[in-house]
This record gives structure tokens, sequence and C-alpha cells, in this order.
């Protein structure tokens, strides 16, 4: 399942590779690609970029046939220094440009404007394909977007079934950007839920399997599930073959919305 949109072209079903480190990244990264995985989400605050570009390498695929995100973290809050980390990511990926290029949080200390005019110098210079933010909430979004200053494609967030996220879903389908779900199992909390495991016995799927599904299917939207093992890869791959119906996908709007699994000290008001 392929998202398109103006800015970019993204398999929609992605892994997530936070917090696997060195080999145990690679070997994870390199059995995701032999499963068929073409969207790998790193960061630089995860400290597996090596091992994920020593993984695409290893694969031995095209890289036109892989999407690759990586996040600068938030103590870069101005243009200069988002420049250096970002060129620094590409040199431990072993890449010339990423796919996206992802703030990965916002920093009180963010100079907004500044940091989107050195991201939308990376993109004419084709270091990154596509760009977007990560861990804004909706006003912050609107401002990022009012400002116009780099075209963002992508916002990527915690969303799952026990997460309401529909200001910014209706904000990013507005803009016409991609949703990415982070943590979409609710860090296998959503997979195991009741209700979730219900409508998964019923398809003769998994948990997991469902929870993916009902985000893919809002359409627009992309989730990157970490899983360390093929068995488990393989098993959230399934995902994209799964298709709810419409009371499933009711049920699951009917979960009480209200888990956050990533709400660190440096978070932002969600709210704002
Ligand atoms: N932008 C951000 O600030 C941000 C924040 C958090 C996460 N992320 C990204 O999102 C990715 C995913 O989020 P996450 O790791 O927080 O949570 P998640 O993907 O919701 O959950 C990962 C957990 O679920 C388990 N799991 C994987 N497949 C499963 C399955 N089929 N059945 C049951 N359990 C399963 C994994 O275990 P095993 O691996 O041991 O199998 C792991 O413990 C991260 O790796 C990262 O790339 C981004």
């Amino acid at each position: 399942m392929i998202l398109r949109t103006e800015q970019l072209v993204m398999p929609a079903l992605g892994l997530g590779t936070w917090p696997m480190q060195g080999a145990a990244c690679q070997a994870a990264v390199e059995s995701a690609l032999a499963l068929g995985y073409r969207h790998i989400d790193t960061a630089e605050m995860y400290g597996n970029e090596a091992a994920v570009g020593a993984a695409l390498r290893a694969s031995g695929l095209p890289r036109e046939a892989l999407f690759v995100t990586t996040k600068l973290w938030w103590d870069k809050p101005d243009g200069p220094r988002f420049r250096a980390a970002a060129m620094a990511s590409l040199e431990r990926l072993g890449l010339a440009a990423v796919d996206l290029l992802l703030i990965h949080w916002p920093s009180p200390a963010l100079d907004l404007p500044s940091v989107l005019e050195a991201m939308a110098r990376l993109r004419e210079e084709g270091r990154a394909k596509a760009l977007g933010v990560s861990n804004f909430p909706p006003g912050l979004l609107r401002r990022a977007l009012d400002l116009a200053i780099a075209p963002l494609a992508c916002l990527q967030v915690e969303h799952h079934a026990l997460l309401d996220q529909s200001r910014l879903l209706a904000l990013t389908e507005a803009a016409g950007m991609v949703l990415t779900s982070y943590t979409p199992l609710g860090k296998g909390e959503v997979a195991a839920h009741p209700a979730v495991r219900a409508i998964a016995a019923r398809h003769g799927a998994t948990g997991a399997q469902v929870a993916l599904a009902y985000l893919l299917g809002k359409g627009r939207v992309a989730a990157v599930p970490k899983a360390a093992s093929a068995a488990r890869q393989a098993e959230n791959l399934g995902a994209l073959a799964l298709r709810l119906a419409p009371e499933d996908v009711a049920a699951l709007d009917a979960l009480p919305k209200d888990r956050r699994f990533v709400n660190p000290s440096f978070a932002p008001d969600w709210a704002a």
C-alpha cells in the first residue's frame, strides 16, 4: 500500500527502529527488508542511523526502492545547527538524501522560521526529498503551515486506537499531508486490548494486525510499528491484507481515546 501526495510517495507501513541499536538493529532492518518492508523510520537520537545504513546496503536493494525517514533532535533549534545535524545524519546513513526529514520534537527555543528555511534549502539541494515535523500540536503545525517557508509533507505523531488525534488528522487532511502513526501498537497494549482481540478473532487475524489495519484504513495515514523479530515483522506486514468491516471500525472508534504512551518531560502542550 503506497501513499501518494503532491510531496511524497511513501509505503504506508514502515519499520520503527527505536530503541534498537548496533548489530541487533542492523539484523532487524535486514530481516524487514527481506520480508518486503521498504520504509524505515530512524532518527538521530536513536543512535542507530549507521546500523540502518549498513542494513540498507546489505539488502542490495536499489536506493529508489527504499523510503528512509530520519528526524533531528530538538537541541538543534536554529537553521545552522539543524543543517549541520542533517549532514551528519546523511553521513551516518551513508545516503546522499533521505526521503523524509523531520523535526523530531519542538523545543521551547525553536526558531521555527530559521529551521524551516534550513529544511527548504536541504530539499532544494536534494538532501531531503520531502520534509515534515513530529510531535507538533495543532496550533504549532498550523503556524508552520502558515509560515509557508518549507513544504511540509508529513506529520509524525503518536496515533492508535486508544488516543484521539482527530484535530491533527483534520489538519493534515486539509493540508494534503500524510500523518505517520508512531507507537501504533501502543507498545503492544493496543494489540492486546480485549476489544481489538475480539475483532481479530472474527477475522482470523491478530490484535496487532487489527490495530494497524484500523490506522491504515483511514487513508493518507502511515504506521511505523517496531518489531525486532522476523515473525512479528511478518505478522505486522499482514495488516496490509486485512480489511476491517464498518462495524469493526465503529467499535474501534468508540474505544476511550485518552491513552498516551509517549509523553516525555520536554513534550509540548498537546492541546495547544
Ligand atoms: N517521532 C517520535 O517522537 C517517536 C516516538 C516514539 C516512537 N517513534 C517511532 O515509532 C516506532 C514504533 O513505536 P514504538 O516502538 O514506541 O511502539 P509500537 O510500535 O507501538 O510497539 C512496539 C512494541 O510492540 C511489540 N510488538 C511488535 N509487533 C508486535 C506484534 N505483532 N504483536 C505484539 N507485540 C508486538 C514490540 O516488541 P518486539 O520488538 O520485542 O517484538 C515492541 O515491544 C519507533 O520504533 C520509532 O521508530 C517515533
